[in-house]
């Protein structure tokens, strides 16, 4: 079996590396010359726990390709997964350009029959679409099937999710080509579902949309414990007991960032519009989120008044941790913000500090370690829970910053520790520690 993937991201990186160590023959192509440069030199354009060694191995042991030549990819394979990325359009539709000019290669390249199978998340009846494409420009002779099989994976264990994930989802209209693709699978002893491609498309959407939701309900429900003086662990490990709600997706915080859920909400509300069905809860998740995000700027003017000239350290850049993927994150809201407030700001991240000097304006100094980001500062925000920065000792504050102040987006402590130390501790949905 020959498996071309198209696009080398996070999830065609992944699929490509994965595949090959099940014993698959694998080319990865992707039009950054870069990318793949680094990627034959047995080097990973991202930080992914666990990933670089994999490719290695499989680079090594040849059965991991990698080319920016679209003959070498399409020409001999037999199934060929796209990968690439689908980001929103300012309406917060799915911008399909990169989809559509894979398509179109693919067309222009294969020589034999091929079963296409897309993974990146694409809007319901873009899968036909793509089948159309190609059709419309394949040699006649030649066979396309067209098949949705979406991506589950998470940044930061997406290893552990590729070979142990919940389920995978096989979406087709055509048996054998289902059958094909989930031959592939079959080794990973994951659960597999068959469907049509529209259910197929829309399992990716709504289970993103409904993660999405949790994470937005429980930080209204923060908001409230604030308010009344409960304990939002507390109530998270009291409602996640209940197996209809589930423990997972109650972590509250400065809301949901990535590359994902913030384009994949705004994706089904304007798929929902289009058919003429208002998607009023979802919007209220984005809306949510959105000021969720605001709230440790909020808390930091309510500590310190103005923050004009004030010196802020931010803990975290990354959107979660275990990534150094900045799209999306909070961390870039808090920033700008603090900007705008006239605040000083020293930056710490163990991975992200690369790509978010790339997209932040002048005005941020990033450092090296956490102690100089904390040396001087008169607030600290913890934006993202590194193991680093929840680990890190409580005097650690005390002893470097001006003013020991915390305020903790991501409930990295425990207010029993907090209580011990000279320190003002305010969180998300706990009592404040002041
Ligand atoms: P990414 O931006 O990291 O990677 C996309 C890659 O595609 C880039 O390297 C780009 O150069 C390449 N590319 C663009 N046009 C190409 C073409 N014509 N031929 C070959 N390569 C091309 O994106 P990503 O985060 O990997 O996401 C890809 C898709 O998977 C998206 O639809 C996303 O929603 C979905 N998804 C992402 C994740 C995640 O955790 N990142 C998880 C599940 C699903
Ligand atoms: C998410 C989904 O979990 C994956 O299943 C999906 O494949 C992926 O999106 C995608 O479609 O790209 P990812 O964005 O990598 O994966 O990371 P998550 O662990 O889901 O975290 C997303 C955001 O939600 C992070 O900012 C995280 O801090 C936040 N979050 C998560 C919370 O605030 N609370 C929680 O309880 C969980």
């Amino acid at each position: 079996m020959r498996i071309a993937v198209a696009g080398s991201g996070y999830v065609g990186l992944v699929t490509g590396v994965c595949l090959a160590e099940l014993g698959y023959q694998v080319i990865c192509i992707d039009v950054n010359a870069d990318k793949i440069k680094m990627l034959q030199s047995g080097r990973s354009p991202i930080y992914e726990p666990g990933l670089e060694p994999l490719l290695q191995r499989n680079v090594i042991s040849e059965r991991l390709h990698f080319t920016t030549n679209p003959e070498y990819a399409y020409t001999n394979a037999d199934i060929i997964f796209i990968a690439v990325g689908t980001p929103e359009l300012k309406d917060g539709a799915t911008n399909l350009k990169y989809v559509e000019a894979v398509s179109k290669t693919i067309a222009e390249f294969i020589k034999d029959d091929v079963i296409v199978c897309t993974k990146s998340t694409v809007p319901v009846g873009t899968n036909d679409k793509i089948k159309e494409i190609i059709n419309n420009l394949k040699p006649q002779e030649l066979h396309v099937e067209v098949v949705s099989n979406p991506e589950f994976l998470r940044e930061g264990s997406a290893l552990i999710d590729f070979f142990h994930g919940d389920r995978i989802v096989i979406g087709s209209n055509n048996h054998q080509a289902a059958t094909l693709i989930e031959q592939i699978y079959l080794p990973l002893n994951i659960p597999i579902m068959k469907t049509d491609i529209k259910s197929a498309e829309m399992i990716k959407y709504a289970s993103n949309a409904f993660l999405a939701t949790k994470i937005s309900f429980i930080n209204e429900i923060a908001t409230l414990c604030e308010r009344v003086g409960a304990n939002i662990e507390e109530v998270a490990n009291g409602i996640g007991k209940d197996h209809r709600i589930g423990p997972y997706f109650l972590q509250a915080g400065i809301g949901y960032g990535g590359s994902c859920f913030p384009k994949d909400t705004k994706a089904l509300v304007q798929l929902a519009g289009n058919v003429q069905h208002p998607f009023e809860l979802l919007k209220a998740v984005i809306e949510v989120n959105k000021l969720q995000q605001s709230i440790p700027v909020v808390k930091a003017k309510q500590l310190l008044g103005s923050l004009k000239g004030k010196s802020v350290a931010v803990l975290g850049l990354a959107f979660k941790p275990n990534t150094d993927d900045i799209r999306e994150a909070a961390s870039l809201v808090i920033i700008q913000e603090l900007l705008a407030e006239g605040a000083e700001i020293a930056a710490y991240d163990p991975v992200a500090v690369p790509n978010a000097a790339r997209v932040l304006e002048k005005g941020v100094t990033f450092t090296k370690n956490i102690k100089s980001a904390l040396y001087g500062a008169d607030i600290a925000i913890i934006a993202t829970e590194w193991e680093e920065i929840k680990s890190l000792p409580l005097d650690v504050y005390s002893t470097y910053m001006n003013t020991p102040i915390i305020v903790d987006g991501r409930n990295c402590y425990s207010l029993e520790d907090v209580r011990d130390h000279p320190i003002t501790y305010v969180s998300v949905g706990r009592p404040a520690i002041i």
